[in-house]
């Protein structure tokens, strides 16, 4: 008879009441608190998935007669103290009877801090994808409930309702409950799908994928769906770079050369395939316990990912396949993960605006602020967001790739030997610099550019229109094949052997990218009616943003005038925001709220965007009424 309760048979009900949440359930006699936790819908800590081996699912039963003896595990998990004071685990406590638990703090599940890359958020741990451990009774011929009726029983007693199962996994099923003796570990999906059926142990975990397909770069994290925990981080090169910098090429690729999509798509995915062997190898675990894969990517991305043709997303009116989020299966896609698995690609919202930015929105929490903020996710392809949790308005700017190093004599990718910080003394204009990981500079990575600009134009050695005031006398500034340019680092400092230097060709790629980023602002602020008193927060995401000086992006005027104590460097929110749609159905439906709320607008039919876009093009800008912060300083220094 105790062997048949255990098995969750209905030889008897209970009542378990879930303190301080205060919820009351019943349930079968022979489920563990835990089990009847997940029933209720109270989140319990289970990280090593109900195995009596983390000791994380810590409860406190005052009155223990409605529960089992402590278990093995508990004896050596909880001091004597502890089992005294009413300390249980809830993965090792069989419900015998009634009961009642109070749950601690440090084993609620909704109160957990998830870093979201840069970010502190707090969201209740909800993933799509969980496992629920069943042992079913076995047929006999008194009981000849079919084998799919049977596990969804058993489902039902644990409170599911209508579940659907894939056709393949129905035809593997009867051998599949047999050979596991009829006790497995059901993986479903949303609550409403059977995705996998298995051995049931629950000792190989549950684990889920978020990747952010950038133009230039891709990024993956492996995460743990039972404790939200992030497992290993993979990045690599998108090597559709190949096929062009900026979208427009891609775009032009895949729509025009005979089979571009699909070799551009069989690209991206072989990429992202060859970073999870990576991150399972560095896990230690294997590829098919990875049941849910969330990406996002801007439109272009999104779309070549899909296998979507992206062709009409670069001539008006710019209209996308799909707004709305996708699921599709893994094996569609040819996603080596468990196959069956669930591949969720975030809603986009419009133009080049796509599932990537509603994750910077998700993750950055502007929705949800009273607070007017400023979100600018700079890239190959930008996206600028202005708002509040009233509404919100974004646009996509091609700022090019200036600002990742490209298209600069000596520009070069925030890598080792890349110059990311540059002083010019204003007297002698001696130049100090730093490099990544201090080693011998190679070349000028973004925020190094940024620096070099602002500098100049500090020391007077540029004027607004960026070019050199070639009648300063200093050894730095020389001609060469027609170029002006300015040495920042000489060859028998560098590890080229070459001077490296800043032409006024170099000055005017990062006039043309900034100017794109500063007219979209300029734009979306005069669309919400907002001055730059009125912004409380400025977010810069994106890797440039990490090294970026807030001073030097205010001094070539990337950014408006606003006190520098109001900027955020928030790092890659885009994985931030697939990450929380991975660990959260709650934030995977917002971000579905999100991708309808967001306005967005089409720059290039605006009727201020060429004005705006002339006026940005001077440093800082055309209107140095609107700069008040660096024409002090400028006039300042003048005065000295
Ligand atoms: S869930 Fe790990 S010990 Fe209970």
């Amino acid at each position: 008879m105790h062997t048949l309760a255990m098995m969750g048979n209905s030889f008897g009900k209970a009542t378990v009441c879930f303190e301080p949440q205060g919820k009351k359930i019943e349930v079968e006699h022979g489920l563990t608190l835990l089990d009847a936790a997940r029933i209720a819908g109270v989140g319990i800590r289970s990280d090593c998935g109900g195995r009596g081996i983390c000791g994380k699912c810590l409860v406190v039963v005052k009155d223990q007669k409605g529960l089992s003896p402590p278990s093995d595990n508990e004896v050596r998990l909880l001091s004597s103290a502890r089992l005294k004071a009413g300390y249980r685990l809830a993965c090792q406590s069989v419900v015998e009877g009634d009961v009642t638990v109070f749950i601690p703090p440090e084993s609620r599940l909704e109160a957990r801090r998830i870093l979201a890359e840069g970010l502190s958020r707090w969201f209740e741990l909800d993933p799509a994808v969980r496992s629920v451990r069943v042992v079913l009774a076995k047929p006999s011929l008194l009981d000849t409930t079919p084998d799919f009726e049977r596990l969804f029983n058993a489902l039902k007693e644990r409170g599911l309702g209508e579940i659907k199962i894939e056709h393949e996994l129905m035809q593997r099923l009867p051998t599949i409950l047999r050979e596991a003796n009829w006790n497995v570990e059901v993986i479903l999906w949303m609550d409403e799908e059977v995705i996998a059926v298995e051995r049931g142990s629950g000792e190989r975990g549950v684990y889920g994928a978020a990747v952010d397909i950038g133009t230039s770069k891709l990024v993956l994290h492996l995460v743990d769906l039972r404790s939200g925990e992030t497992l290993s981080v993979k990045m690599a090169e998108n090597p559709q770079l190949v096929y062009g910098e900026d979208i427009i090429s891609r775009i032009n690729y895949a729509a025009f050369e005979e089979g571009g999509l699909a070799r551009l798509q069989r690209l991206v995915i072989e990429a992202i395939n060859s970073l999870i062997e990576d991150a399972c190898r560095e896990a230690g675990i294997e590829r098919d316990r990875i049941y849910e894969v969330t990406v996002v990517g801007n439109t272009a991305m999104h779309h070549i990912f899909l296998g979507y043709s992206p062709k009409q997303l670069a001539v008006a009116p710019y209209v996308a396949v799909v707004r709305r989020s996708v699921s599709v299966k893994a094996r569609q896609l040819g996603i080596k993960v468990y196959e069956l698995a669930n591949v969720f690609v975030l809603p986009n919202i419009a133009g080049f605006v796509g599932a990537d930015a509603v994750a910077d929105v998700l993750a950055t929490g502007i929705y949800e602020s009273d607070n007017m903020s400023i979100l600018i996710d700079v890239g190959t392809n930008s996206e600028v967001f202005v708002g509040n949790r009233e509404d919100i308005v974004s646009c996509s700017t091609p700022a090019g790739p200036a600002f990742e190093g490209m298209h600069l004599e000596h520009g070069m990718k925030a890598v080792t030997g890349a110059i990311e910080k540059i002083k010019i003394d204003p007297e002698d204009f001696e130049v100090e610099y730093e490099t990544i990981d201090g080693a011998k500079p190679v070349g000028i990575c973004g925020s190094g550019i940024v620096d070099a600009v602002a500098e100049l134009f500090r020391c007077g050695l540029i004027d607004e229109r960026g070019h050199f005031k070639k009648s300063l006398n200093t050894k730095r500034l020389r001609r060469e094949n027609d170029a002006v340019k300015f040495v920042m680092a000489w060859r028998d400092e560098t590890a080229t052997g070459r001077d490296i230097t800043v032409s006024e060709r170099d000055i005017q790629e990062v006039l043309l990218a900034k100017a794109a980023i500063r007219a979209g602002i300029a734009v979306l602020m005069k669309e919400r009616r907002v001055k730059e008193e009125d912004i409380a927060h400025l977010y810069i995401a994106g890797s440039f943003g990490k090294y970026l000086n807030p001073e030097s992006a205010l001094f070539i005027g990337l950014i408006p005038d606003i006190p520098l104590d109001k900027i955020s460097f928030v790092g890659n929110t885009a994985i931030a925001g697939a990450k929380m749609c991975l660990l959260s159905r709650n934030m995977r439906k917002i971000a579905g709220e999100l991708s309808n709320r967001i306005r967005y607008i089409e720059l290039t039919a605006h009727p201020d965007f060429q004005k705006e876009f002339m006026n940005a093009l001077f440093l800082p800008h055309r209107n140095l009424s609107t700069y008040p912060t660096v024409m002090k300083h400028i006039s300042k220094n003048k005065g000295t």
